[in-house]
């Protein structure tokens, strides 16, 4: 049977919106940590009660839908691309943001089916920021469409981009360099702490570019579909199409401004892939 996809929308928007409850009511209390690889790359309760939510709530409509969550793929289950239907999850992306009551933290949650993404969600549930995105059907922030700024200017742009959660000195000296690089060049560059949110800004038409590398397929699965519904481009950072397990990722107001900006930084190929 083929999927209703406006049914599939609905209730994963009505779930994200009560996994969103969760964040905002514990935004600026004490958080309750979880032990995870390092001390830049948190988790707390909250990420796994959400992603549970989520992911229980879906099943419990699709039993079949696989799925790719940042928390059970941290917890060594390996992340699995097939063409079944698949929801890939980012719980609360921003956590650092989240431990630290700053307000930029939301849920990324994209549905891929036969590796093509149809629905995308990211939402702030603290600052009540939602975006969204259907194949084909253009993307809108809170229920209003939304357009890339269209920008091609290099030197008029206004970046996005992270430090990462990784201090890996090889990787740490390639982020330095690029913003070494960028930061002569463009109009500014700017960090949201959630590279989800950062997308979403090139998406609003807030923000000209984004890149990063490091990033996982949670990170970016609902971004690439909204940003490129609002008319903008998402590619591989060396130029070639964009490869989700990659952990590379750069997206655009324009082709124009992407191969500029593309001519520009050094390239990082991160290991292991997702
Ligand atoms: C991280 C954040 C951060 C970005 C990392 C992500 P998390 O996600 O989005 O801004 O630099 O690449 O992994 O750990 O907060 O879900
Ligand atoms: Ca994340």
């Amino acid at each position: 049977m083929t999927l209703n996809l406006d049914e599939c929308y609905n209730h994963v928007y009505g779930l994200v919106e009560e996994a969103g409850k969760l964040i905002a009511a514990r935004n600026y209390g004490k958080k309750s940590m979880v032990e995870k690889s390092s001390d830049i790359d948190l988790l707390t309760e909250t990420d796994q009660q959400v992603e549970r939510l989520l992911m229980d709530g879906i099943t419990s409509k699709y039993p079949d839908h696989k799925f790719i969550g940042e928390e059970e793929t941290s917890a060594g289950k390996k992340a699995e691309l097939t063409n079944a239907p698949t929801w890939i999850i980012d719980p609360v992306d921003g956590t650092m943001n989240f431990v630290h009551s700053f307000p930029h933290s939301c849920i990324s949650i994209a549905l891929l089916i036969e590796k093509i993404t149809e629905i995308a969600i990211i939402h702030n549930p603290v600052l009540n920021q939602t975006f969204t995105a259907r194949r084909g059907k253009g993307a809108f922030y809170n229920d209003k469409p939304i357009r890339v700024s269209g920008e091609t200017r290099i030197e008029r742009a206004l970046a996005t981009t992270e430090f990462g959660t990784s201090r890996d000195e090889e990787k740490t000296s390639v982020v330095l360099e690029n913003i070494g690089k960028l930061v002569r060049v463009v109009h500014g560059i700017r960090s949201t702490g959630s590279a989800a949110l950062n997308i979403a800004m090139v998406a609003l038409g807030g923000a000209d570019f984004n890149y990063e590398f490091g990033i996982h397929a949670w990170d970016i699965a609902a971004g690439d579909l909204i940003v490129r519904e609002a008319g903008g481009v998402c590619l591989d950072p060396a130029g070639g199409p964009l490869d989700l397990m990659s952990r590379r990722f750069i997206c655009a107001s324009t082709q124009e401004l992407a191969d500029k900006v593309i001519a520009l930084i050094t390239q990082y190929y991160p290991q292991p892939t997702d």
